[in-house]
């Protein structure tokens, strides 16, 4: 099917109470893994590219590869620009085809955040791209931060309504204490979900959880078993994502678990098959491991059979 913008896949899932996932791909593989799961499971998806990822891939081969893939595929599906910060990248990314942007300022103050937001807004609405924009900050274990300074990154519901009226953004990230990487937190996981909560009261349209993997313990063995160093690896765990979704979160990012995935299956497949030396059997081995990650995913968040 041709590719579509986040609001043709979000404001269903927003209204259904469900969430549809998110997840970043930088290579055929991986988009292959996404494309098949969602498939299998009559499910709409995102597929997200990071600017790195398109650094790394380049525009076209990007869009082309996406493209194809979702013609082939049959489900609903967009092309999603992931923490776009440059209005320049971002027009760059809305002429290549991308349906949906993402334009992350919750490194600026709250005034800086909106005029940018707004610029992408128009810059983006007449074409027919979603945006998304983020409000409040993903901080990570690495930042050291005392538990009640911890609260003033959060997303503040009062301002999130502020914020979305005068911006007219299609779709909000929030802080509720998720962070990205495989190292989210030191102690017991825990969401700010009664905030989540309140975001969700004032605001409606669908909210997003960036740094929403789950490090699954399964996955982690297994890159471990074969020599991943990842002490102290931890995610965010199922049951408190099915609680965001619950409470509105309708959008769920995931690109570490894909990561973990990736790297347990190659190293597995090196480490048993020390004769095989075919690319298709190594990269065909770490796609199937995404696959299995992805499908329990649509599960997880209740996108199966909606598309
Ligand atoms: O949220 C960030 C994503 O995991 C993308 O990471 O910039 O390394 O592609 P990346
Ligand atoms: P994870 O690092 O938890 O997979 O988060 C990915 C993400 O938020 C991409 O925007
Ligand atoms: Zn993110």
């Amino acid at each position: 099917m041709p590719l579509v913008s986040n609001n043709d896949i979000l404001t269903p899932a927003r209204a259904g109470g469900y969430a549809v996932g998110a997840f970043n791909t930088s290579n055929l593989e991986i988009t292959q893994a996404i494309f098949e799961a969602a498939s299998e499971k009559r499910s709409p998806v995102i597929v997200a590219t990071s600017q790195s990822a398109i650094e790394y891939a380049g525009h076209a081969r990007l869009r082309g590869m996406v493209e194809t893939l979702a013609d082939e595929a049959d489900v609903t599906a967009s092309l999603h620009l992931d923490h776009g910060t440059d209005v320049g990248d971002i027009e760059r990314c809305i002429e290549n085809g991308w349906t949906s942007v993402m334009i992350d300022g919750s490194h600026l103050s709250f005034e800086e955040n909106i005029a940018i937001t707004r610029r992408v807004v128009e810059l983006a609405r007449p074409r027919g791209v979603s945006v998304e924009a983020e409000l409040g900050r993903l901080m990570g274990i690495e930042d050291e931060i005392a538990v009640d300074e911890r609260d003033a990154t959060y997303t503040d519901p009062d301002e999130a309504l502020d914020f979305v009226e005068r911006t007219g953004c299609d779709s909000l990230a929030v802080a509720i204490g998720t962070s990205h990487g495989a190292y989210k937190f030191k102690a017991e996981p825990r969401l700010a979900i009664e905030r989540l909560s309140a975001i969700a009261e004032r605001v409606s349209v669908p909210l997003v959880l960036h740094g929403a993997s789950a490090v699954p313990p399964e996955v982690l063995e297994l890159a471990r078993r074969y020599g991943a160093d990842l002490p102290g690896a931890r995610g965010v765990p199922p049951a408190s994502i099915r609680d965001a979704v619950r409470h509105g979160v309708a959008k769920v990012n995931i690109d570490t678990d894909l990561r973990l995935a990736f790297t347990g299956g190659v190293r597995r497949f090196l480490a048993e098959e020390p004769k095989v030396f075919d690319p298709r059997k190594i990269l065909g081995e770490a796609r199937q491991s995404m696959k299995d990650v992805i499908l329990n995913k649509i599960e997880l968040v209740g996108s199966s059979g909606r598309s």
